[in-house]
């Protein structure tokens, strides 16, 4: 029997369906080749914003008709839109035979032998130990450090949907630290919802990162997502101190104005905000920085949302991922009053998008004439010739090679860039 994941949303859900390929594959499944060659879909679902669970349902719908013909097929929906909506997904038309939430992916091959069933109950001591994730990638990996959230940050559901903050055992991380550069993949990316508050025993997060720094089998450490309230000191010396930790950070503001941090629930101020950028670029000068936006937000007047420009142009990212504000059941932001009319977010939204993208091309254009370090990744979807992996500080770059230059790390000159690759000799 063939298994066919389709995965939706943060790397957070990638790296949780690594770990259902590798349950199902423990019970005797397979993985399809395809979606047409599978006898149960899976789809790992994600609730952040509406429009995220809107395309998910309308995906598992479009897939409805394969049931005519192969009536045995099952479809299973997973992750955050599982745990949030349950049964009223059994209950829908669109052929759902399952829902399993993020802690009962162990429960899962015994769900399958029913015909159809759900189970979302939460489990806030389920960490998934001894468990090898099947890699989809083959250079670089996830590697989860923490579960749930306790950040309640105004708008989010995600501490409704992925239940409360708790760390991995810190030897089970090592173990699949070594893990994966044993097996080839020499880029890991440590995820959580904040990692920096990661505590486990007498390990804190820099701590962490320190001794990860010493698995000879990797080349490079990396982490999402990072909470301004959290990143200390150490952190930063941690990172300055570099070796495989590299110089990247995202660093979500949400938004630059005070009233609408306070009210998201942020727990710091813009001034913090900037003082903590401050820092990190005199520890490390060439530090790339990212965040997340959020546009129109509710209550933020327009004098408000220019804040956020203002902090965009100040602090310059290498980066952001702007999104509108989607009203979420069950947050406490829901239901607040001076809602931002839609249009009106969407305004905003491309404003910052705009704004942003000449940053983001102006930084990337920057770095003509430099020399960097590429960890190759793949082919580039371009040419046969080219070759594609990422810098250091997290660019997308292109350089000549062929295949056999796959996990390998590549010093090459950048020549010109867009906004959004490094494109090299
Ligand atoms: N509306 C819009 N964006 C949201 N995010 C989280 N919840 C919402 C929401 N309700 C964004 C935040 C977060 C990122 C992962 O998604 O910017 O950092
Ligand atoms: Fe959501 Fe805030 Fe937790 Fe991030 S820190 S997952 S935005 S509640």
């Amino acid at each position: 029997m063939k298994f066919y994941i389709e995965t939706y949303g943060c790397q957070m859900n990638v790296s949780d369906s690594e770990l259902v390929g590798s349950i199902l594959l423990g019970a005797g499944w397979e993985p399809a080749p395809s979606i047409d060659a599978a006898d149960l879909i899976l789809f790992n679902t994600c609730s952040v914003r509406k429009h995220a669970e809107d395309r998910v349902l309308g995906r598992i719908s479009n897939e409805r008709h394969r049931k005519q013909l192969k009536p045995a097929l099952k479809i299973a929906v997973i992750g955050c839109m599982a745990q949030r909506m349950g049964k009223r997904l059994l209950d829908s038309d669109i052929g759902v035979d399952y829902v399993v939430g993020v802690d009962r992916y162990l429960e899962l091959p015994a769900l399958l032998d029913q015909p159809g069933g759900q189970d979302t109950d939460f489990d806030f001591q389920q960490f998934y130990p001894g468990l090898r994730p099947l890699h989809g990638n083959k250079t670089c990996a996830f590697v989860t450090i923490m579960r749930g959230c306790d950040n309640f940050c105004s708008y989010c559901i995600v501490p409704h949907v992925r239940g409360r903050e708790r760390s991995v055992d810190f030897r089970q991380i090592l173990s699949e630290v070594r893990a994966c550069g044993d097996n080839g993949l020499k880029d890991v990316t440590l995820l959580g919802q904040n990692v920096n508050s990661y505590r486990w025993g007498g390990y804190d997060f820099p701590r962490l990162l320190r001794e990860l720094n010493q698995v000879d089998s990797i080349q490079r450490l990396r982490f999402v997502t990072s909470h301004p309230k959290d990143l200390s000191d150490g952190l930063i010396e941690a990172m300055a101190a570099g070796g495989k930790i590299c110089e990247h950070l995202h660093l979500p503001l949400q938004s630059g104005n005070n009233g609408v941090l306070k009210a998201m629930n942020r727990k710091y101020t813009i001034e913090v905000y900037l003082r903590l950028v401050q820092k990190l670029r005199a520890a490390m000068p060439e530090i790339s920085l990212t965040t997340d936006l959020i546009a129109g937000f509710p209550g933020e007047s327009e004098a408000d949302f220019s804040d956020t420009l203002q902090v965009m142009r100040e602090v310059r990212y290498d980066h952001a991922f702007c999104f509108k504000y989607s009203e979420r059941e069950g947050t406490s932001a829901c239901g607040l009053p001076h809602q931002v009319p839609e249009a009106e977010r969407l305004r905003r939204l491309q404003e910052m998008i705009e704004l942003q993208r000449g940053i983001t091309l102006a930084k990337f254009s920057a770095q003509t004439g430099k020399d960097v370090e590429v960890y190759v990744e793949s082919l580039s979807r371009k040419s046969q010739q080219m070759v594609s992996g990422k810098t250091r500080d997290y660019k997308i770059a292109v350089l000549s090679g062929d295949a056999t230059d796959i996990g390998k790390l590549k010093t090459a000159r950048v020549m010109k860039a867009t906004a959004g690759t490094l494109i090299c000799a």
